[in-house]
């Protein structure tokens, strides 16, 4: 019986290596949020290592991410993390989006919760420190100085009709 169950197991594994969910590459940054916002390449270096592989068009996949279900998985948060939160599409974002996302990514890094504890583990490199942290939070925040000292205050304000539909505009 556990033989039968562990052979079923073994085929189901090897047939699903077929399957291939599409990769996060396209080299599309027209709508990159460094087209309306200067990034030095001081927070490029954090964004790109710690933030980059699920947060902009363009994963870089490490070997391991040919193997199912490893491969899914990793699929699921880069597109869960995206369609939150986009480097790549930020200049597409209305500016109350904007101002709310960059609010977010200062959240998310004080409270430790970016990037992922389970990206981490792998990418050591990716766990930020202090002063890391700060050289990005700092920069969202001249950004959201910026946009307030550009438009008028109500442009800034994020009229949520649900959380769900904000989030997936
Ligand atoms: C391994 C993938 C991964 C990495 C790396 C990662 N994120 Fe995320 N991020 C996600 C996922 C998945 C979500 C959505 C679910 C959640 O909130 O846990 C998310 C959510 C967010 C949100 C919330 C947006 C919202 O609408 O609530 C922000 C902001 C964010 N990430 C910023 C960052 C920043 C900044 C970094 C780099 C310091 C980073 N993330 C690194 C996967 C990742």
């Amino acid at each position: 019986m556990i033989k039968k169950i562990l052979i079923g197991l073994l085929v189901i594994l090897v047939a699903i290596q077929f399957i291939r969910p599409e990769k996060n590459n396209s080299a599309d940054i027209t709508k990159d949020i460094s087209t309306l916002y200067p990034m030095p390449d001081s927070v490029k270096v954090i964004v790109d290592k710690a933030c980059a592989d699920c947060h902009t068009n363009n994963t870089k996949y490490p070997l391991y991410a040919a193997i199912q279900p490893i491969s899914f998985w990793l699929a699921d948060h880069v597109n869960d993390g995206k369609r939150h939160f986009n480097f790549n599409e930020f200049a597409g974002y209305r500016l109350a989006k904007q101002n709310h996302k960059l609010e977010e990514v200062i959240e998310q890094i004080k409270e430790g919760e970016m990037p992922l504890p389970s990206y981490t583990i792998i990418h050591t490199e990716a766990k930020l420190t202090e002063a890391e942290k700060e050289t990005l939070t700092k920069w969202c925040q001249s950004i959201m100085d910026t946009l307030k000292a550009t438009y008028p205050a109500d442009s800034l304000i994020l009229k949520k009709p649900t959380q769900t539909q904000a989030a997936s505009k």
